[in-house]
């Protein structure tokens, strides 16, 4: 698997009043973040994702509940879990992923290395498998 994949552990704060985590923008994340978008009231069996982005990264935080990520780098596909709110998986660009397997209640949120951009996304896996082809 692409060895840029990572998992970020996030500080946690742990008091008996409860945790908390925190997030500061090129301190834990490798990127500048421009976006942050979550996703929420996801129905059971929903899959979300289903593509690569050609130049954008991205930090998935499974921030309440679980979800899988199918991860794809065009010669392997492994699949994570995540249901950690203190996680952020890393996912640099060329990367197909698919998420799956959501919790009642999951929620999903994810920091972006870019504004959202149509243009960017690469939506068909043999289009993404022929494109990592020709750049290897
Ligand atoms: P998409 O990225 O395909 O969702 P997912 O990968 O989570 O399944 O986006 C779904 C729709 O939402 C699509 O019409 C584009 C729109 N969208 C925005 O307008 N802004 C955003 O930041 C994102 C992520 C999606």
């Amino acid at each position: 698997m692409d060895p840029r994949i990572r998992i970020i552990d996030f500080p946690i704060v742990h008091e008996p009043r409860g945790n908390l985590s925190f997030i500061e923008g090129e301190r834990q994340i490798p990127f500048p973040i421009k976006r942050v978008y979550y996703l929420y009231d996801v129905p059971g069996g929903a899959v979300r994702g289903g593509h690569a982005h050609k130049d954008l990264q991205q930090v998935i935080i499974a921030l309440s509940g679980s979800f899988d990520v199918v991860l794809d780098d065009g010669k392997q596909r492994h699949k994570m879990s995540l249901n950690r709110s203190y996680h952020g998986l890393y996912l640099p660009n060329m990367v197909w992923r698919e998420l799956e397997n959501f919790s009642s209640g999951a929620v999903c949120l994810v920091l972006a290395s870019e504004i959202y951009l149509e243009s960017d996304y690469i939506r068909d896996i043999r289009e993404f498998r022929q494109a990592v082809e020709n750049e290897a």
